[in-house]
C-alpha cells in the first residue's frame, strides 16, 4: 500500500511528541489508517539544533516540504505568518492540513476552509482548543444533530494555574506569576495567555463551531486576570465562591456573544474543582442537556495525542475517500456587544457605617434598572463592608452602576468588581 507521506512543520514542544509518536506506533498507525504514514520532512528555523530527530529529515525550507510530494502537512510552529501562507499553498495544492494554531484558526480559519473546499483538501484542528481534550470533533460531528446554546470553560493551564494558587495561597497575582514563570506554568512572555488573548482565540473556534457561524478573534470580548486582587479571591471565598478564568460562548436569539474574563463561581459548580493546568469546558444543549470535558489542555504529549487523532482521520480519508467536516458557518449570526450581554455582578465595597448608607447605594441600582439578589453589610467601628451581588442585568447597566456607586460620598472604596457565572440568576 502506498505511503501516507506527511510533512511536519515546527518540532519544538509539541512537533518532538509528534514525530516520537509517529515511530513508536508506525504499527498500529499503518494498520488503523490502511496504509503506512511516513514522516516525509520536518522543517524548523535551526535544523541544527535538533539532533534528537533524524538529520536526513530536516529542512530549514518549510515552503520546500509543503511543495514538495507530500499528502499531509502538520503544522505545529503557532503564530499568523509564515504559517497563514504555507497552509494556504498545502491545501490550494490539496494536501490536508492538520494544525494546533489557535491563533491563525481564530484569524483565518474562513480563508483556510475556503482554500480547503476548493481542492477537497480536510482541515482539522482538534489540539487548538483545550490539548488533548476531544472536543472539536464532538462539537462538529457528535453533537451536529442538536442545537447547542453555550460553551462555557477553562481553556487557558496558565492563567487556571496562577488563580488557583492564588486560591490556595492567599498570595497576590504579581507573586504568583513570578512562581508560576520559575515552575514553568507561565511563558517568559506570559500576555498571550495572562491578558485572555489565548482564551479568546480558542473561544472564537468554539463559538464558530459550537454555532455554526464564524466568529474571530476580534469579535471576542476579552479581559485577561492581572487585575485581580487577593481581595477578590478573598471577597469570592467568603461568599463559597472561587474565581476562575472563563471563556463563554452564548447564543442569544439570533447572536452570539462570545467573552473571556475572570468570574466567580460556585465552589460547587463542576469547573471550580478544575485546577492547575488542566482544563475542562461545559456544553449545554438542548436535546443533550448538560456535558463536560474535561483534561490536560496542554503539553507536548498530550496535544500530539490530538494531532496523532486528526492525521489518522485525514490518512483514513485519503486511502479510503470521503472528506471530513467543512466549515458550517451557515447560520451567520451577528455578534451580540458586551454592553448588550446579560451578566451578573458581585460588588464587595467599603462604606461609611452610618444610617442610610444602604438605600444610597441601592437607590443607584435602582436607577439603573439593575435588580440586587442578595446584600451583606457588616460594621466595623467607623467603617463597614457592603457585599451586593445582582440578578442578570445588561453589561452595560452593570458597569454604569459600579461606575457611579463608586462615586458616592459614603463609599470609601470598591473593594472588589467580578462578573458571577454558574448559578441560576
Ligand atoms: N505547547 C503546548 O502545550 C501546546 C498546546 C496546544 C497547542 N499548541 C500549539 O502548537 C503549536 C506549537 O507549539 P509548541 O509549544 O510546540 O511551540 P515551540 O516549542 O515554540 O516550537 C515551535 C517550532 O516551530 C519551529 N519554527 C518556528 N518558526 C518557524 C519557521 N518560520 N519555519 C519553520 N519552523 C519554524 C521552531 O523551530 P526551532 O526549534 O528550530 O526554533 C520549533 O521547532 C502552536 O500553535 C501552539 O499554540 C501548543
Amino acid at each position: 500500500m502506498k505511503p501516507i507521506r506527511v510533512a511536519l512543520l515546527g518540532c519544538g514542544t509539541v512537533g518532538t511528541e509528534v514525530v516520537r509518536l509517529l515511530d513508536e506506533q508506525a504499527g498500529d498507525l499503518a494498520a488503523r489508517v490502511g496504509a503506512p504514514v511516513e514522516l516525509a520532512g520536518i522543517a524548523v528555523r535551526r535544523p541544527d539544533r535538533h539532533r534528537d530527530v533524524p538529520r536526513h529529515l530536516l529542512t530549514a525550507d518549510a515552503a520546500g516540504l509543503v511543495a514538495s510530494d507530500v499528502d499531509v502537512v502538520v503544522e505545529v510552529i503557532g503564530g499568523i505568518e509564515p504559517v497563514r501562507t504555507l497552509l494556504l499553498d498545502a491545501l490550494r495544492a490539496g494536501k490536508s492540513v492538520v494544525s494546533a494554531n489557535k491563533a491563525l484558526l481564530a484569524e483565518s480559519g474562513g480563508e483556510l476552509f475556503a482554500a480547503a473546499d476548493e481542492s477537497g483538501a480536510d482541515l482539522y484542528f482538534e489540539a487548538a482548543v483545550a490539548g488533548a481534550i476531544p472536543l472539536l470533533r464532538p462539537l462538529r460531528e457528535s453533537l451536529a444533530g442538536d442545537r447547542i446554546t453555550r460553551v462555557m470553560g477553562i481553556v487557558n493551564g496558565t492563567t487556571n494555574y496562577i488563580l488557583s494558587a492564588m486560591d490556595e495561597t492567599g498570595a497576590n497575582y504579581g507573586e504568583t506569576l513570578e512562581e508560576a514563570s520559575r515552575l514553568g506554568y507561565a511563558e517568559a512572555d506570559p500576555t498571550a495567555d495572562v491578558d485572555g488573548y489565548d482564551a479568546a482565540s480558542k473561544a472564537a473556534i468554539l463559538a464558530s463551531i459550537a454555532f455554526h457561524t464564524r466568529v474571530t478573534a476580534g469579535d471576542v470580548h476579552r479581559e485577561g486576570i492581572s487585575a485581580v486582587t487577593s481581595a477578590d479571591i478573598v471577597a469570592a471565598r467568603t461568599l463559597g465562591r472561587t474565581i476562575k478564568l472563563l471563556a463563554i460562548c452564548e447564543r442569544v436569539d439570533d447572536s452570539v456573544a462570545v467573552r473571556v474574563h475572570p468570574a466567580m463561581i460556585p465552589r460547587s459548580h463542576p469547573l471550580a474543582g478544575v485546577g492547575g493546568a488542566f482544563n475542562a469546558v461545559f456544553v449545554e444543549a438542548e436535546a443533550a442537556g448538560q456535558l463536560m470535558f474535561y483534561g490536560q489542555g496542554a503539553g507536548g504529549s498530550p496535544t500530539a495525542s490530538a494531532v496523532l487523532g486528526d492525521l489518522v482521520a485525514v490518512a483514513r480519508n485519503k486511502v479510503h475517500g470521503g472528506r471530513g467536516p467543512r466549515e458550517s458557518a451557515y447560520a451567520a449570526l451577528e455578534i451580540r456587544p458586551i454592553g448588550q450581554v446579560e451578566t451578573r455582578y458581585h460588588l464587595s465595597l467599603d462604606v461609611a457605617d452610618k444610617a442610610g448608607v444602604l438605600a444610597s447605594v441601592a437607590a443607584v441600582f435602582a436607577e439603573h434598572d439593575v435588580s440586587i439578589a442578595a446584600v451583606r453589610q457588616e460594621g466595623r467601628t467607623d467603617d463597614a463592608s457592603l457585599v451586593i451581588v445582582t440578578h442578570a442585568a445588561p453589561d452595560a447597566a452593570l458597569r454604569s452602576t459600579v461606575d457611579k456607586v463608586a462615586g458616592l460620598p459614603a463609599v470609601r472604596e470598591v473593594v472588589s468588581v467580578m462578573r458571577v457565572e454558574g448559578e441560576e440568576s
